[in-house]
């Protein structure tokens, strides 16, 4: 079974960084959370480890950009039904 589509459930300290490091690569993510705040406060995360990989020279701007529009930030339980199931219990798995 090929992996297209990640779902990571909680966007905190593991979260977000399952998520970027899953994006980085290549996969399309959703980074499900139960507030707002919480998404965005993961999305804020990725995107200053981005940026500090990209002033360092590890990685371009258009990479950064692309890793980052790989990630979808959601509060939709739906976008979990839409990823690789099993690769979903995976990560539940790690999470408890
Ligand atoms: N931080 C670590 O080093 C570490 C290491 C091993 C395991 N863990 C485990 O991983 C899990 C997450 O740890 P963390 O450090 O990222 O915690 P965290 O508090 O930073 O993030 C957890 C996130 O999960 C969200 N959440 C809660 N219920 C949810 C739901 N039903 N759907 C989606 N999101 C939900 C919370 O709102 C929060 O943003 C914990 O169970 C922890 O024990 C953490």
């Amino acid at each position: 079974m090929e992996i297209k589509k990640v779902c990571v459930l909680g966007a905190g300290l593991m979260g977000n960084g399952i998520a970027q490091v899953c994006a980085q690569a290549g996969y399309e993510v959703s980074m499900r959370d139960i507030e707002q705040r919480f998404v965005d406060g993961g999305m804020n995360t990725i995107k200053k480890n981005l940026s500090r990989d990209a002033e360092k020279g590890k990685i371009t701007k258009e990479q950064m950009d692309a890793i980052l529009g790989r990630i979808k930030p959601t509060l939709d339980m739906k976008e979990r039904q839409l990823a690789q199931m099993w690769w979903s219990k995976l990560l539940l798995k790690l999470w408890l």
